[in-house]
């Protein structure tokens, strides 16, 4: 239990972390200013078996015109457990965090999605449960390759992972694949030391609403999920906790119309305050 003085004081630490100033002031010179060799713009393949993926997204069934998709946008969290093709799981990740090209020889990566200095701190994890082609199991995305690699299979143990990663939420354990976002956080505080993270969060949405925009496109439904049980992931996925850790997940789904009232059922505990 924390004393209402605790409470009052880790209020104010996380709304320092907000309003951190980003403005690098003179006396202080990050890593990049002071020639240090940048990180690598990738994590080395894990050593896993690798697996290619689709691009010909062109044969997706994607008939929404943008402000559709922006309008009918939602967190879905009832899932019918269907398999997701090998494509669209391709696309989302394309979407999330793919490759586009580089800026310079080597000095970073352009991608789907915007990211403060084009650090693109992020790794991308999976949990594929329900994927045409793809054993069920742990998963790491090569954005350099557009590929996976497996971390290890499901020992059967998958469903009980997805949901105490996702601090016991269950309906997450439905999805077809749990996304999981690492942050590598060298690859941005080479660039902006002290004034690496808030930002790094930041970009974190980015990814989170490709994955919602990209999953409503093709009729599947997601639901970003910040709550989640960092030390497990960081566990699962293999990462050491401090310069790599998980800062979100994102359960993708297959949906139907049919299930609306269940989705508003989530919410139902509002009528109380409607009173
Ligand atoms: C950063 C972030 C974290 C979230 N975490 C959770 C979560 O842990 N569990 C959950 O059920 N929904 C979570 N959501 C979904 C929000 O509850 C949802 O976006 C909000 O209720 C608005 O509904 P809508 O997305 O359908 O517009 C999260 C959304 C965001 C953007």
């Amino acid at each position: 239990m924390y004393t209402e003085e605790e409470i009052r004081a880790k209020i104010q630490e996380g709304r320092n972390f907000m309003k951190k100033p980003v403005v690098v002031d003179a006396d202080y010179k990050t890593d990049q200013y002071l020639g240090k060799p940048q990180p690598p713009l990738f994590k080395d393949p894990m050593g896993g078996e690798q697996f290619d993926l689709p691009k010909n997204f062109e044969d997706l069934h994607i008939a929404h015109s943008f402000l559709e998709v922006i309008n009918s946008r939602v967190s879905n969290r009832v899932y019918t457990e269907e398999p997701l093709t090998l494509l669209q799981l391709s696309y989302l990740l394309w979407c999330a965090q793919g490759v586009k090209g580089l800026r310079g020889k080597k000095y970073a990566t352009l991608r789907t999605v915007p990211c403060g200095g084009a650090r693109h701190q992020f790794e991308l994890y999976l949990a594929v449960r329900n994927v045409e082609g793809l054993e069920p199991g742990y998963y790491h995305y090569l954005a350099q390759f557009h590929k996976l690699e497996l971390i290890k299979a499901d020992d059967g143990g998958m469903k009980d992972f997805i949901k105490a990663s996702n601090s016991n939420q269950s309906f997450t354990a439905n999805a077809s694949v749990v996304f999981y976002v690492s942050m590598v956080a060298y690859r941005a505080e080479w660039r902006y030391g002290i004034f690496a993270h808030r930002v790094a969060l930041i970009d974190a949405g980015y990814i989170s609403e490709n994955i919602y925009l990209a999953a409503t496109a093709a009729d599947l439904g997601s639901c970003a999920i910040g709550a989640i049980n960092t030390a497990l992931c960081n566990e699962t996925f293999g990462l050491d906790g401090d310069e790599e850790y998980v800062v979100m997940s994102h359960p993708v789904g297959t949906i139907r119309p049919e299930d609306h009232q269940k989705e508003l059922d989530f919410y139902a505990f509002i009528k109380e305050f409607d009173k």
